[in-house]
């Protein structure tokens, strides 16, 4: 089994790296391999909203950089998205690089796959990013171990050592993330997981002439 680690921040071995290796170890202990990937130093265009996607099945905008990383986390069997907090919400370059990731997996190749999320920041906004990434893995229906808030506090790069707390909840994280990649690798041919259906969509519009609001 092989999870891929996203590190938004540019920082490539700064908190969000070490709050990404303190999940990936203990996955590591049980013998699942894990690449962390930096998405935070390079230059990722935003979602364009041009819906190519929906016919092609992945994203069309021209980004070699995007695909690569697209692959990777198609082939893991689990993803930890790790943030640091930028004005009370996740990093940009990550934002631009999610948008795209699961809104263009239009074949529902990314479902019930194994993910996690954690954020790290020096004190204000913890909340409003963890939700952020969190909300990138509901909707697209990842199973997420049992977890509390995945939050470390940290402001120079390995002042999150100093988190003892945040230290213990990413660890236990990760625990719990390798038990649950293993319970899905050990029943993948004894239980067939809920079949997928065509969307419903409903956009609010009322279109009987009698409604009043
Ligand atoms: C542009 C920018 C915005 C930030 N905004 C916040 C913030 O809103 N709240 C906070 O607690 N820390 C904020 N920080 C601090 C970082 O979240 C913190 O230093 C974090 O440890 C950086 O992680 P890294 O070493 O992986 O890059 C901000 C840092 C930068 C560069």
């Amino acid at each position: 089994m092989k999870v891929i680690a996203l590190n938004g921040s540019p920082n490539k071995k700064g908190n969000t790296y070490e709050a990404l290796q303190l999940v990936a170890g203990e996955l590591e202990k049980e013998n699942i391999g894990v690449e962390t990937v930096t998405v935070g130093d390079k230059v990722f265009q935003g979602c364009t909203g041009c819906r190519g996607c929906r016919a092609a099945g992945r994203c069309v905008l021209p980004d070699p950089a995007f695909g690569e990383i697209m692959d990777k986390v198609l082939e893991a069997d689990g993803l930890i998205l790790g943030s640091p907090v930028y004005y009370g919400g996740i990093n940009g370059t990550m934002k631009c690089f999610l948008d795209r990731a699961f809104f263009s997996d239009t074949r529902g190749l990314l479902h019930h796959k194994v993910g996690t999320a954690l954020v790290v920041l020096r004190r204000s906004g913890a909340m409003s990013a963890y939700e952020q990434l969190n909300n990138y893995l509901m909707a697209s229906e990842i199973l997420m171990p049992p977890c509390g808030w995945n939050i470390i506090y940290g402001a120079q790069p390995g002042e999150i050592r100093e988190d003892k707390e945040g230290i213990q909840r990413l660890r236990r994280t990760g625990k719990n993330m390798a038990w649950l990649l293993k319970m899905k690798e050990q029943t993948k041919n004894t239980l067939t997981p809920p079949a997928p259906e065509a969307r419903v969509f409903f956009n609010f519009i009322r279109t009987d002439a009698n409604f009043k609001p």
